[in-house]
């Protein structure tokens, strides 16, 4: 199942498992700047609704059509469109960048990470700021965590099962989603990115870097 189905199918209930969390806002709110803000890889775009709540003009895109369908009909104020984060292009459009929840680990190499940051970098205005948000994969890779715990929404209609799986050094991210009509297992296939690769690929910009946990936060100014 390619990544495309996985969230084909999970689009109606993602938000259910993974609503806006306070603490992954508040590593970054700080650095933002009041204006335009492309939220990309948006998902069913819960963060584009936080933030236009708090005064930024946001623009949300996604690759899976089936996820901006929702957002679009969970979020009717906001501009959502369905586009490949490595082709969209709007030069010095934007004074924020947020890139969230692993969303760069859904790209297939170290390549198109780098690619990927000069085209951010290119349609943002000068002083604006790209934040990325990234789980850093060396937990599996260095201790074989192959399961993580199950998630389950607030009002328990819906869980998330979750483990990984190493095949041939590739790492995918397998899934059982359940509702109370349905169950779908899935399989996504994410490149590990990891704190040491992020640094290697970053080492020519002006960057932060931190970790918490396993969860990386890199800001970068233009
Ligand atoms: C794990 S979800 C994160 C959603 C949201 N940002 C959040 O933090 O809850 C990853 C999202 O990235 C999208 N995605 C994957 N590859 C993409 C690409 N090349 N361009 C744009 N979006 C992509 C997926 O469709 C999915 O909605």
């Amino acid at each position: 199942m390619d990544n495309n189905k996985f969230y084909q199918v999970f689009a109606t209930d993602y938000h259910k498992i993974f609503p806006v969390n306070s603490e992954v806002v508040n590593s970054f709110a700080k650095y933002l700047k009041r204006g335009p803000l492309l939220d990309v890889g948006t998902g069913t775009g819960e963060y584009a609704a936080y933030f236009t709540d708090h005064g930024f003009k946001v623009t949300g895109i996604d690759l899976s059509d089936e996820m901006i369908e929702t957002a679009k009909l969970r979020h009717k104020n906001i501009t959502f469109k369905t586009a490949n984060m490595l082709e969209y292009t709007k030069p010095m459009t934007f004074l924020n960048i947020i890139c969230l929840g692993s969303t760069i680990a859904h790209l297939a190499s170290k390549a198109e990470i780098s690619a990927f940051i000069i085209l951010a970098l290119n349609n943002l205005q000068p002083n604006g700021v790209l934040v990325i948000k990234t789980l850093d994969y060396s937990f599996v890779l260095d201790n074989h965590i192959m399961s993580m715990p199950t998630l389950l929404s607030s009002d328990k209609t819906t869980s998330l099962e979750r483990k990984y799986e190493l095949v041939n050094n590739e790492l995918y991210f397998c899934t059982t989603l359940k509702t109370k009509d349905a169950l779908y297992s899935t399989k996504t296939k994410l490149f590990p990115v990891t704190k040491k690769l992020m640094e290697e690929l970053l080492k020519e910009y002006n960057y932060t870097i931190t970790k918490h946990e396993r969860q990386l936060t890199i800001i970068m100014h233009k």
